[in-house]
Order: C-alpha cells, then sequence, then structure tokens
C-alpha cells in the first residue's frame, strides 16, 4: 500500500509526478505529496486527500524542476493528514524521503535520534528514515556511504526514494520487500511502485529485488546489493500497453473492469485450450511433480480466497485430490502440517499482497512446492513461487477486484482438467464436453450484461437498505460471500454471506422486511435446497432478491426482484452468478454517492500484514 513515484530528466517534474501519482492511486489515498528540487532547494508539497486535492494545491503553489519525488498514502501509523503525509524531511529540509511499507524498529530507532536532538513532526515510521541519512551524512563521505549505512538499521519491509539538496542530479532509492521498479526513457529516469506510473514515456524497466540499493540520474542506474557490491542490471521491454490504464469511456474502472470479462475469458480460452488439450505453458512445474501430488493447500486472501473455496470443489471433483483453503493471514499462524506430496497453491490478483507472501514463506519453510495464480506475472509472489499460472485478466485498476475473480474461477477449473488429465483420471471425452461448455461462456456473460439496466433499478429501489443477506449453496456458497463483500467495500452496506444450509442455525433470525436477502439459486444440483431456503425467508416476510436459471419459473414466482442467468453446468454457474452481483454492489455505490473506484480506507495492493 502507498504508491511512490519519482523522476529526474528535462520534463517539467510536477506534471510527470502528478501522472504517476494519479496511476497509483489504486495503492492507497488517504493523503499525497512531492518534494522537487527547485533552485537548488526542497520544496514540499502536500495535501490531505486525493491526487485532484495535490494537483490544486500546486496549481495555487506551483513547484518547477526536473528532479523530484511523490507518495500517495495509504495510512499505518498515524491518522491520514497533511503533517503525516509524505514526503518527509531532516532536520535541515536538505533530504526527503517517500516510502511503501512499515520500518517495524521505528520506535526504537526514533527514540534514539530525539536523544541525539533531532525533532519529528508527524506520526509515520517513514520520518526516521531522513533523519537516519542525516546522521548518517555526518561521518559518511557522501549519500551513497549514507544509504549504505542507513540500510541495515531499517527492520520490515520498505522502498523508498531519496532526494539530496547537495546531490541535485540524483535519485537514491531501497527496495527490502515493498515492490521496486525502473524505467528509463529518452533522457529520463522514474523510479515506481508499480510500472504504470511510468509508461508510456519509460520505455525499458528494470525490476528491483530485495536488499537492492543504489541511485539513477537522467541517464544512469547504478544498483548494488546488500555487500555494496555493483551489480548487473539488463534492461527489458515494457509490455505494459498505456490504453488497457484508460477508462475506456466508461465511469468507473471498476464498470469497464467488469464489462471486460467476457474477453478475458476469451482470452484465456484461446490460451490455454487446443482440442481437449488444456495447456499452461509458462508453469515450471515438473510434470512428473504433479502427477505425484497428494494434497493440496489453497491460500489467499478476499476475493481471491473466495476463488480458492471454488477451486477446492474443482480439485475434489475433478482430481480427487484432498484440498484444503485457508486465508493467508491465518495458513501462516495456524502451523500447517505438509507431509507428503503437499503442493501450496497461492493466489492474488496483485501478487503482492502481503499476508499471501507470507503464507507462501510458511509452505517453503515447511519445504512444499508453491504454485502461484497471479494476475501480475511480474510480481513478488510470482517471483517467489517456484511456478506460476498467469491469469490473464488485463491490469485490474478498480479497488473491488472483479474480472481477476473470473480469470481465477477459470483458470482453477482448468488447472484442475490439467491435472486429472496427467492422472489420468478424465477422458479427452469428458475433457471436451466440459471445453464445450466453458467455450459458450463469453456469450452467456455478455447476455447478463445486457441486464444491466434490470440491477441498476434494484439498487434504485434498495439503496437505503441497512443490511443485505447473501445466501449459496455448494459452487455459489462463494458467490454469497463474494457478493456480500462487494456490496460492503464500494457501497458501505452491511452484507453478510452465509451458505444456504447454515442460515437455519443462526442467521434466519435476522430476516425481517428491513433486510434483504439474495438468494444465489441456478438450477444446480442443489437447486431444491435453495428454493427451501427462499421459502423460509419468504415465511418469515422477507425480500426477497434472486439469481435464477432462465426458464426456472418457481424462484423468480417466490422473488420481489430476479435475475435470469443463461443455462450452463453446475460447475460454471459461479462465473455467471457473480457478474449481477458485481453489477448490484456497483449501482448500489452510485446510487449511494460513494466512489466504487477508490472506497473508503481500502487500496488494491495490501502489502502489510
Ligand atoms: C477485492 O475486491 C478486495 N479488494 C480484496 O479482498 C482483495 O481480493 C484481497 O486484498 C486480495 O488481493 P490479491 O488478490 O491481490 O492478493
Amino acid at each position: 500500500m502507498c504508491g511512490i513515484v519519482a523522476y529526474v530528466g528535462e520534463k517539467s517534474v510536477d506534471s510527470v509526478l502528478l501522472v504517476g501519482l494519479i496511476r497509483l492511486e489504486y495503492r492507497g489515498y488517504d493523503s499525497a505529496g512531492v518534494a522537487v528540487i527547485d533552485g537548488g532547494e526542497i520544496e514540499i508539497r502536500k495535501q490531505l486527500g486525493k491526487i485532484r486535492d495535490l494537483e490544486e494545491e500546486l496549481r495555487l503553489h506551483p513547484v518547477s524542476g526536473n528532479i523530484g519525488i511523490g507518495h500517495t498514502r495509504w495510512a499505518t501509523h498515524g491518522e491520514p493528514s497533511k503533517i503525516n503525509a509524505h514526503p518527509h524531511v531532516d532536520s535541515h529540509k536538505k533530504i526527503a524521503v517517500v516510502h511503501n511499507g512499515i520500518i517495524e524498529n521505528y520506535h526504537l530507532l526514533r527514540h534514539e535520534l530525539q536523544k541525539l536532538g533531532h525533532k519529528f513532526v508527524s506520526e509515520t515510521d517513514s520520518e526516521i528514515i531522513p533523519h537516519l541519512i542525516e546522521e548518517e551524512l555526518k561521518t559518511a563521505s557522501g549519500m551513497v556511504e549514507a544509504l549504505k549505512n542507513t540500510i541495515p538499521k531499517l527492520e520490515g519491509k520498505f522502498s523508498f526514494t531519496v532526494i539530496y539538496e547537495n546531490e541535485p542530479d540524483r535519485i537514491f532509492f531501497a527496495r527490502n520487500g515493498s515492490p521496486l521498479v525502473y524505467g528509463k526513457g529518452k533522457n529520463e529516469s522514474f523510479l515506481a511502485s508499480d510500472v504504470s506510473a511510468v509508461i508510456p514515456a519509460a520505455k525499458e524497466e528494470f525490476r528491483l529485488d530485495n536488499g537492492q540499493w543504489g541511485w539513477v540520474t537522467k541517464n544512469e542506474l547504478h544498483v548494488f546489493d546488500e555487500n555494496g557490491k555493483e551489480v548487473d542490471h539488463s534492461l527489458e521491454e515494457i509490455k505494459m500497453n498505456a490504453m488497457e490504464l484508460d477508462k475506456g469511456g466508461f465511469e468507473h474502472y471498476m464498470l469497464k473492469e467488469i464489462y471486460e470479462q467476457p474477453d478475458v475469458i476469451r482470452r484465456i480460452i484461446s490460451n490455454r485450450i487446443d482440442g481437449s488439450t488444456i495447456l499452461f505453458p509458462e508453469m515450471a512445474l515438473p510434470l512428473d511433480y504433479q502427477g505425484r501430488v497428494t494434497r493440496i493447500i489453497i491460500t489467499s486472501a478476499g476475493t481471491s480466497w473466495h476463488a480458492g473455496i471454488i477451486g477446492k470443489l474443482y480439485f475434489e471433483k475433478y482430481v480427487k485430490i484432498a484440498t484444503e483453503v485457508d486465508i493467508s493471514s491465518e495458513f501462516r499462524y495456524r502451523n500447517p502440517i505438509a507431509e507428503g506430496d503437499s503442493m501450496v497453491i497461492a493466489i492474488s490478483q496483485s501478487g503482492e499482497t502481503a499476508d499471501t507472501l507470507a503464507g507462501i514463506h510458511e509452505a517453503k519453510s515447511k519445504f512444499c512446492r508453491v504454485l502461484s495464480f497471479v494476475n501480475n506475472v511480474n510480481s513478488t509472489i510470482a517471483r517467489e513461487s517456484d511456478a506460476f499460472i498467469s491469469l490473464m485478466g488485463g491490469v485490474e485498476i478498480g479497488v473491488a477486484s472483479t474480472k481477476a475473480y473470473t480469470a481465477q474461477l477459470l483458470n482453477l477449473l482448468l488447472y484442475s482438467m490439467y491435472l486429472s488429465s496427467i492422472k489420468w483420471l478424465s477422458t479427452p471425452e469428458e475433457r471436451s464436453e466440459l471445453i464445450t461448455e466453458i467455450r459458450a461462456l463469453p456469450e452467456k456473460i455478455e447476455t447478463v450484461l445486457k441486464g444491466a439496466d434490470q440491477i441498476k433499478e434494484w439498487a434504485k429501489e434498495l439503496k437505503d437498505a441497512k443490511d443485505f443477506i447473501f445466501l449459496g449453496r455448494h459452487f455459489n456458497h462463494p458467490t454469497a460471500l463474494e457478493g456480500a463483500l462487494k456490496l460492503k467495500e464500494i457501497s458501505y452496506v452491511h452484507a453478510s454471506g452465509y451458505a444456504g444450509g447454515e442460515f437455519k442455525h443462526g442467521p434466519i433470525a435476522l430476516i425481517s422486511s428491513e433486510v434483504p436477502t439474495v438468494c444465489i439459486a441456478p438450477q444446480t444440483e442443489i437447486y431444491p435446497k435453495m428454493v427451501s431456503n427462499i421459502e423460509e425467508v419468504k415465511a418469515r416476510k422477507g425480500r426477497i432478491v434472486s439469481i435464477y436459471t432462465e426458464g426456472d419459473t418457481k424462484v423468480p414466482e417466490m422473488s420481489e426482484f430476479s435475475f435470469a442467468i443463461p443455462k450452463t453446468i453446475d460447475v460454471l454457474t459461479p462465473i455467471l452468478t457473480i457478474i449481477p452481483l458485481q453489477l448490484f454492489s456497483y449501482y448500489m455505490a452510485v446510487e449511494r454517492g460513494c466512489e466504487p473506484d477508490q472506497p473508503r480506507n481500502l487500496a488494491k495492493s495490501v502489502t502489510v500484514e
């Protein structure tokens, strides 16, 4: 969380930093700031709120220069405020720093620095960095040596960039656990948390590794390892397309991303299916190992955890492998027992989620192999796993995950079919039947999307409801959890998802005419049981909102609001049923005046534990 960007070149740095910060706003948006070397002196501009507030501040109090650093914050230490906003400076305002991560030993360092006379103005952990560097500079030959001596004193995860008034052509940096990428343009250098902040100006990139630090000028990059030895760096062409970062005519990224789902599914089909063969060319796990796997443990968070629960059902159905699913933040503390040929599957859209990364470290300490399903294939999770599968969802910017979720479901299903084929558990004919159904998915999703206006009407009618219940069973129990999460995170409406069978064990007490119940009731094996759930709600005068299969008359008759999805096989229903619920949460957010792309208190990449 938090986004950092730095620039040195020939352009006016304030506008370059603002563009970068807008692209990084998904990483945090409670305050923002820049530091620029302007006329030989460091100038700071900060503002509480979004980047547009900082833009206004820069309009009122402009800065000019060709070198600077910027930050968009998601508060960890210290409330969102102008004082706590980055950049932070040393005692003489000669050193400015922007930081992403957490300095765990900051209390101790702050105390030591205070004893030496340093005064702190913010409540942040980050402010100790410029003060530590200032202290080191008293004995070091210059900034390079001061930085080298500062880094080992910092415990925790971080990436940061530094500008120093006395060396006005260089930006200094360090990375340990939080992402940092170098981008090279024509006579210009960038550093950023994410390459999206530096395109299209930067054409080539170098992804820094943990423990690396160094400095850049507009034409040079110098990278050192933990021992201070300069390391080779070869630049790679940046493949990301700037068009992907546009809203494409939609009002919000979230809506655009919901509408991209037919194309995401098409892309996965065309890359992964060849006749009855399923392909994962990028996945580096040896075939004989995959054939031997006797147990799967899935670890993931939030929406990716919901995908993991469905993944478990797929692995158990098609591969007959005992599969556990754990929330990443719990997995690492439960002392998981890994025996025999256990494989850990980590699922993450961003590939940067700290809890999931910690789960991977736990798995590796138990000698398990880790296969990750990631949307960002250049991410830390992809790099730290033994192998990865690309979700092929395309860049997802909306904080609420939508297209990455359906991409996770399809990739998990295809991987379960792939494992079933290498374990000789399925025949080409069986796979072909499933593939025929999968190939029909994009059009079916398009049909669902055509019903968006109907969902918009629901939102108008239901916008004042304060609580929602979501019920689903089997493959659609996670749909209930995911539908409820979407509503909570972007509309700020309380919602809880339950397995239909669990309903009578407590949650049914909540039913009243004030609490709408969203029943996910497509015609699957457990359809009659979902109908019983709907009867139970109706008997208690609850309001029923339902998702049902076209042609069914029973469920819509019992419902106040109902939405039909096209017929499909049971295993594919969650890819269709979630789409009206994504739309519902989106329209609820809009109706309630919330900002769907930037919900309060959240960030797209959760890089703190
Ligand atoms: C999704 O809508 C959420 N914003 C959140 O739950 C997210 O899925 C979770 O933080 C995990 O992220 P990841 O997939 O990038 O690891």
